[in-house]
């Protein structure tokens, strides 16, 4: 089954492995959602992780899952079990959150929301795996270690498997996609602040373009 395809169960690899880039979107406005989507999806990004930070977020989901169905909608920032709830009951089909709790763990669950919990540490991704989550985001990835962090992690979590997220670039991207626990990364630099407000699409479709063939 074709990952865009609505209503179909999308497992958190599916996620991670669909392009190498998932874009971390801040959106104010409704009416930039869904040319935004189509921007990407035409420069070959499909999951998109809109971030729970602005007034506008959940409406941003409703219409992207609704108008643009070569788009997966998720939401990013996801704090509570509320926000994983009003994600889903939005449309959003997987959620991205920048730290763990095994609340939001449940609601994801119950919801059935593929989750990316964020983690930084050992304790934190034990904590996700006692729930049976071995697919996590690591975040703050520059500030928190970068590449020797997540290659100190390799060891003694073998089985975890992580999309590196916050200070990623394209210029430092392609370092953390060659290391063996990373299927993908994520970041807000295709989707810059000032293209978005003046509604210049070809430019994200270009950074989308770019951004695919990273891996
Ligand atoms: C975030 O939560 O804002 C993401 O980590 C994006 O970080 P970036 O702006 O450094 O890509």
């Amino acid at each position: 089954m074709a990952v865009t395809t609505k209503g179909a169960a999308l497992k958190p690899l599916d996620v991670m492995q669909d392009a190498p880039v998932i874009p971390v979107i801040v959106l104010d406005d409704v009416a930039q959602a869904v040319p935004l989507a189509r921007a990407l999806v035409e420069g070959g990004i499909r999951m998109l992780e809109v971030t729970l930070r602005t007034p506008a977020a959940l409406r941003c989901i409703e219409a992207i899952a609704r108008e643009v169905p070569g788009a997966v909608a998720g939401a990013g920032t996801v704090r509570s079990a509320e926000d994983a709830r009003a994600a889903a009951q939005a449309g959003a089909r997987f959620a991205v959150s920048p730290g763990y709790t095994s609340a939001i763990g449940a609601a994801c669950r119950d919801a059935g929301l593929p989750l990316l919990p964020g983690v930084s540490t050992g304790s934190e991704i034990l904590l996700a795996q006692q729930d049976g989550l071995n697919e996590v985001k690591f975040f703050p990835a520059v500030p928190a270690g970068g590449t020797a962090m997540l290659k100190a992690f390799a060891g003694p979590f073998p089985d975890v498997r992580f999309c590196p997220t916050g200070g990623i670039t394209a210029a430092n991207a392609k370092e953390f996609l060659g290391l063996s626990n990373v299927v993908c990364v994520g970041g807000s630099w295709l989707t810059p602040a000032d293209a978005v407000k003046s509604g210049d699409w070809g430019r994200i479709t270009q950074l989308a373009r770019e951004a695919t063939k990273l891996r």
